[in-house]
Order: C-alpha cells, then sequence, then structure tokens
C-alpha cells in the first residue's frame, strides 16, 4: 500500500528528468509531453531562464514572510499590473487559492453578496472554489458546501436573468479548461459585462488555465473583447513553480485593506523570480503568435485523425473529442506511445503542451495518435 493518500489515479510511470518538451522515465525511456504538468511548465522542462532564476534567488534570498516585501514580487507585481487591467495584485500559492482570495474580495466589496458560477466550470478543490464548481461529483462528497453561490448555464440568457443586486460577483473562465477546452462565446461574456455593470457585480475571470500566453494572446479575454473587474491567474505563471495571483481592477482596488487577506508562502521570491523568467520569455508579440501559429497546426492536425469527432483551439489549449474511450486512449498513448495527455472527461483528449514546442514536436504527437487512433 502506498504511503500517499489516495485522491489520484495515477499512471504507472515515474519521470525522473525533463528537458523541454520530453520527460525522461527511471529507466531511461523518453516521452513527448503534451500535458506540460497540466498547462503549468510553460516554457518547457528545466528551460534555462526558469532553472537560473530560481537558482540564483535560491541563494540569494527563499522566504521573507509577507511582512516584508521582496523585489521579484514587487517587480512581478508591477509587470502583471501594467500588461492588464490590473491595478494591484494580491499573490496566492495555487489556483484554488487565487480564486479564493478573489470570493473575499468580491464578498468584502457586496456584503453577503452571491457569486453566480456557470455549468462546466472549474475553479479549484477547496471549498470556496469547489462551492463555485457546480459539478456533481466534485461536491455532493462535501455537502455542505460554503452558501451563496449560484451556478446558471452559460448563456446570455441565464447571465441576464440570475444576476441581480444581491450578486457580488459573476466568475467564469474565458475558456473552460477541465470541461474539455469550451471557449466561452464572446457574446456570453459581454452579457456578463453587461449583467454587471447595471447591477454593481463585479466579473471575475478565472485564467488559471487559459492565462499567461496559452491561448496566443498574454490573458485569454484580450481575444473576447471583454475586461474582467479582478483575474486569477496560477498555473503557467510559474513555469513548474507554485505561484498564483489575484489581478485587481480599478472597481475593487480599494477594497482589500491589511488583515483582510493573507498567505505565509504566496508571493515568496523563488517562486515570482520564476514568474517573471516566464515573463520575459511568454510576454513578446512574436512568442505568442508563434503560440497561436502552432496551436491551429496542432488543432488542424487533430481534425484529419481518424474517429476525432471535433477540435476544440485556443493558441495551445486544445481538446479533441474521440468516437474511442478517451482515458483509455490518454493511458494507451502513455504507455505504448510514449506520449503524455490526458482525458478530461469519457470522450475528450486535451493537449496542453509546453509553450515552446516545436512544430516537429507537434507532428510527432499526431504521427504517435494516429498509430493509436
Ligand atoms: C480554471 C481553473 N481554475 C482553478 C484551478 C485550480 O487550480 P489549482 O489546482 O492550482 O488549485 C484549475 C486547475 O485545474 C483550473 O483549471
Amino acid at each position: 500500500m502506498s504511503a500517499l493518500a489516495p485522491t489520484y489515479a495515477r499512471y504507472p510511470v515515474e519521470f525522473a528528468s525533463g528537458s523541454g518538451c520530453v520527460l525522461t522515465d527511471v529507466e531511461g525511456t523518453e516521452y513527448l509531453d503534451f500535458l506540460a504538468g497540466i498547462a503549468v511548465c510553460s516554457l518547457g522542462h528545466s528551460h534555462p531562464a526558469v532553472v537560473g532564476a530560481v537558482q540564483e534567488q535560491a541563494a540569494r534570498l527563499m522566504h521573507v514572510s509577507n511582512l516584508f516585501t521582496n523585489a521579484p514580487m514587487v517587480r512581478l507585481a508591477e509587470r502583471l499590473v501594467e500588461r492588464s487591467f490590473g491595478r494591484s495584485v494580491y499573490f496566492a500559492n495555487s489556483g484554488a487559492e487565487a480564486n479564493e482570495a478573489a470570493l473575499k474580495l468580491v464578498r468584502k466589496a457586496r456584503p453577503k453578496g452571491d457569486v453566480v458560477s456557470v455549468h462546466g466550470a472549474f475553479h479549484g478543490r477547496t471549498f470556496g472554489a469547489l462551492s463555485a464548481t457546480p459539478q456533481e461529483s466534485k461536491q455532493a462528497p462535501f455537502a455542505p458546501l460554503v452558501p451563496g453561490f449560484r451556478a446558471v448555464e452559460a448563456t446570455a440568457e441565464a447571465l441576464r436573468a440570475t444576476v441581480d443586486g444581491d450578486t457580488a460577483a459573476v466568475l467564469l473562465e474565458p475558456v473552460q479548461g477541465e470541461s474539455g477546452v469550451h471557449p466561452l462565446p464572446p457574446e456570453v461574456l459581454a452579457a456578463a459585462r453587461e449583467a454587471c455593470d447595471r447591477t454593481g457585480a463585479a466579473l471575475v475571470f478565472d485564467e488559471v488555465q487559459c492565462g499567461v500566453g496559452r491561448t496566443g494572446t498574454l490573458w485569454a479575454y484580450e481575444q473576447a473583447g471583454v475586461v474582467p473587474d479582478a483575474m486569477t491567474l496560477a498555473k503557467g505563471l510559474g513555469g513548474g513553480m507554485p505561484i498564483g495571483a489575484l489581478v485587481i481592477g480599478e472597481k475593487l482596488s480599494g477594497v482589500f485593506a491589511p488583515g483582510d487577506h493573507g498567505s505565509t508562502f504566496a508571493g515568496g521570491p523563488v517562486s515570482a523570480a520564476a514568474a517573471n523568467a516566464v515573463l520575459d520569455v511568454v510576454d513578446s508579440p512574436e512568442f505568442l503568435a508563434g503560440v497561436h501559429e502552432r496551436g491551429e497546426r496542432l488543432a488542424e492536425g487533430l481534425k484529419e485523425l481518424p474517429g476525432v469527432t471535433d477540435v476544440r483551439a485556443r493558441g495551445l489549449m486544445v481538446a479533441a473529442d474521440v468516437s474511442a474511450d478517451a482515458p483509455e486512449v490518454a493511458r494507451r498513448a502513455l504507455l505504448e506511445q510514449r506520449l503524455v495527455i490526458n482525458a478530461t472527461g469519457p470522450a475528450t483528449l486535451r493537449f496542453v503542451p509546453p509553450l515552446t514546442v516545436t512544430e516537429a514536436e507537434i507532428d510527432t504527437a499526431l504521427e504517435r495518435l494516429y498509430a493509436l487512433l
């Protein structure tokens, strides 16, 4: 029996090292990684810029607590503000924690207000984030959940009909990740924006998975043309180091005061240094254009594969519906084809490779999938 709590059904493969899009297991076998630690290793494995930043910062100063500032954290906050709608940033250690911070922020802005989320959403596993994640299988064993959450269909009509003067916030992923890469239509995001403007509620975008260049723009909201009042980030931001962030815009900028929220490790200098190294690479028009182009190549290639019934893509956030048993395809891809992908549902495969993936690696992944499908 394993000493690990059985909260994950883990694959029988143990990785020992990684470089770029290649992972090597303890026996020396190489795998092509199109999962990137679930959209985390945005520059691939052991990218010299991230490794260098972490090593340099770890040797200099690893932790001081949030009773003090530290230079990498301040620089990162300034960059996130400069490159978005934000006025300030609260740091966290994960996506769920960033969402918890967002939930507290909007509740403080509108005391007793409800939070509206949509079906298909995934916002994390902590109690608040789980309460905004309307999935029976994930919620039911942990009832009662946090009160004050309402889930509606992800349609303009449902949002218009639901959001009212008792709504603190609408929380949405511009591109839903865990449901299998479902971009919310621009009119749905626009309707959420209008409903929030009409009622004084806050619009919060969860860009934990779709942010930081994943969709081919630095933030997914840029493609929809709808600007939120706050945005949560994590996953790809740290390039493999744990970091989350809540970017707070003008409307909510005066809400948090000293003592309202906090976290011992959040914004630690080593994670922040890694995130700065990630932004150095990702935040360039050429790099983002490359993400878009290589995402198209992957999506177009997937459409040609046998048994693929639908492909949804925004940059390098790609899903393919298949007529086969998707979890079994993902398992065989790993064990037989040495290709790391995952299934987000019984018929859906997800591809979130490092943003540095090459065209040749995309073609190799497609060949390996072809052999399976
Ligand atoms: C959109 C979204 N929000 C929140 C989370 C939770 O992030 P974490 O696992 O870092 O808590 C995830 C994780 O998959 C996510 O995809």
